[in-house]
């Protein structure tokens, strides 16, 4: 019901994973369990901001279709979690659902355990929580919490995010036979503070083809970053690093193997408007889509939108072979909406930018650019214009970008309402923007600088799952 009483919001996105109302963040305990894929998210059920966090849960058999389940953890009054449930994970224990959070009182964290006998619906908390009494002393932590949890032979492994005062985030890494009780081991890492930031939320930590790769979420960078190297079991070793988004919206991915070996993806997308434009639409935060990792040459982190997209694809049309002459935006369609997925091949020619504009108004007052500079080197998206609201967020995010070396771009929009998710080569910017005029439906390209050429253009209506 909460969630049909917003379905007339023009902003709710159609094809991204939402609860159905309030607020959300992080996505917790990402998990395929008996076939079907389980999504637990930070939700504060009261109210479209952040506050005492539960956990909601929902599940899934293709990634898609969601299905709302009751809230699986809520604060337990007296007790470690009274001030809220925050981030964790769920393993599977020998065939028991076992989850690892952290617990909040008192603004203090510590970690907490809970099981469930009833296939992920119920959870039992563990009578002897905290697991851990508290943040190792050696160390001068700002925070200790969040969790990445996994099994190497007899022994599980546990990583908890942290920061150390004047040297930068970090990962503490402690060991277990039972889940229960745990042996702090140490750092993993030491972060570096003017780079990677002061304080590491959220670590996730996972193989991936010869390499490991460790993701944190960045305080006060307000990103998620990777970073990708060796783990010999004590010590990570970072190679290289990156952002896991450009698109400045992004933020405490989890990601989880599913039973096809795919390392899947997905992160919270916080929202781009002020506070209180939040509150009167009553909700707030939606899930990234899916993303199936991979590692690209040049030590980076690449994406790609899970194939299963594919299956929401409907109408569709082609435009091929269009000249683009410099200096001039020429409207592909008119309606073409704000469902949708457009795939796009372009040949830069001698031209200096290139841009798309979606949700576009007739007359142009409102448009979001993505935009490839290639003077400047960068990739953007442009919100300058992108909403009439002088409530919603108007500055551009980014990345440095130069086209390939035959002066091709191929790059994958997909529009749903609020949000626009680009995909370049495996590289990702996600924006939020909330264009304020129905007709606010356009799809128009053009070049600067010289002329370019649009060799095609595939779009597709995306078919809504709610
Ligand atoms: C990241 C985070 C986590 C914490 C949770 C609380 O967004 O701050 O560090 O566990 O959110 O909601």
């Amino acid at each position: 019901m909460l969630r049909e009483r917003l379905q007339a919001d023009p902003h709710r996105p159609g094809y991204h994973f939402l609860p159905p109302a309030n607020w959300m963040s992080d996505p917790n305990g990402l998990i395929q369990w008996r076939g079907e894929y389980h999504l637990f998210y930070q939700y504060n059920p009261e109210e479209p901001i952040w506050g005492p966090i539960s956990w909601g849960h929902a599940v899934s058999r293709d990634l898609l279709h969601w299905q709302d389940l009751p809230v699986a953890l809520s604060p337990t009054p007296d007790s470690p979690d009274s001030d809220g449930c925050w981030s964790g994970v769920i393993v599977d224990a020998a065939g028991i659902p076992t989850m690892i959070y952290s617990g909040n009182r008192n603004d203090r964290q510590l970690p907490c355990l809970a099981i469930s006998t009833d296939d992920l619906l119920t959870w039992h908390k563990n009578p002897h929580n905290p697991l851990i009494s508290a943040s190792p002393v050696d160390l001068d932590l700002l925070t200790f919490r969040d969790h990445c949890v996994w099994r190497d032979g007899d022994d599980w492994y546990q990583l908890i995010g942290g920061g150390i005062r004047f040297r930068g985030g970090t990962a503490l890494l402690y060991r277990s036979a039972d889940l229960r009780q745990w042996e702090y081991l140490g750092p993993i890492c030491d972060g570096r503070s003017a780079e990677t930031g002061e304080i590491w939320e959220c670590p996730d930590l996972f193989a991936l083809g010869d390499q490991h790769v460790l993701i944190v979420s960045s305080i006060p960078l307000r990103r998620a970053i990777y970073l990708i190297g060796s783990f010999d079991g004590r010590t990570f070793t970072p190679h290289t690093d990156g952002d896991v988004d450009a698109g400045g919206h992004l933020y405490a991915p989890l990601s989880f193997r599913d039973d096809q070996g795919r390392r899947i993806m997905i992160g919270w997308l916080w929202e781009g408007r002020t506070l209180n434009a939040q509150i009167v639409a009553g909700w707030a935060g939606i899930m990234s889509l899916p993303r199936t990792l991979r590692l690209g040459s040049k030590g980076r982190l690449l994406a790609e939108p899970i194939a299963e997209l594919e299956q929401l694809r409907r109408r569709h049309r082609q435009y091929c072979a269009i000249e683009l002459p410099s200096d001039a935006l020429i409207n592909l369609e008119a309606k073409a909406g704000n469902m949708i997925e457009v795939d796009l091949t372009i040949d830069l020619g001698k031209a200096t930018q290139v841009a798309l504009a979606v949700c576009r108004a007739p007359d142009g007052s409102e448009q979001t650019l993505i935009l490839f500079d290639r003077a400047r080197g960068r990739l953007e998206i442009d919100r300058s214009i992108a909403s009439l609201a002088s409530t919603s967020h108007r500055e551009s995010f980014g990345m440095d970008w130069s086209p390939a070396s035959n002066g091709q771009i191929q790059v994958r929009v997909f529009v749903d309402r609020s949000v626009i998710e680009v995909f370049i080569e495996g590289e990702c910017l996600t924006s939020r923007v909330y264009p304020q005029q129905a007709n606010s439906l356009g799809l128009a390209i053009g070049a600067w600088g010289n002329d370019a050429r649009l060799i095609c253009a595939d779009i597709w209506d995306m078919q809504p799952v709610w």
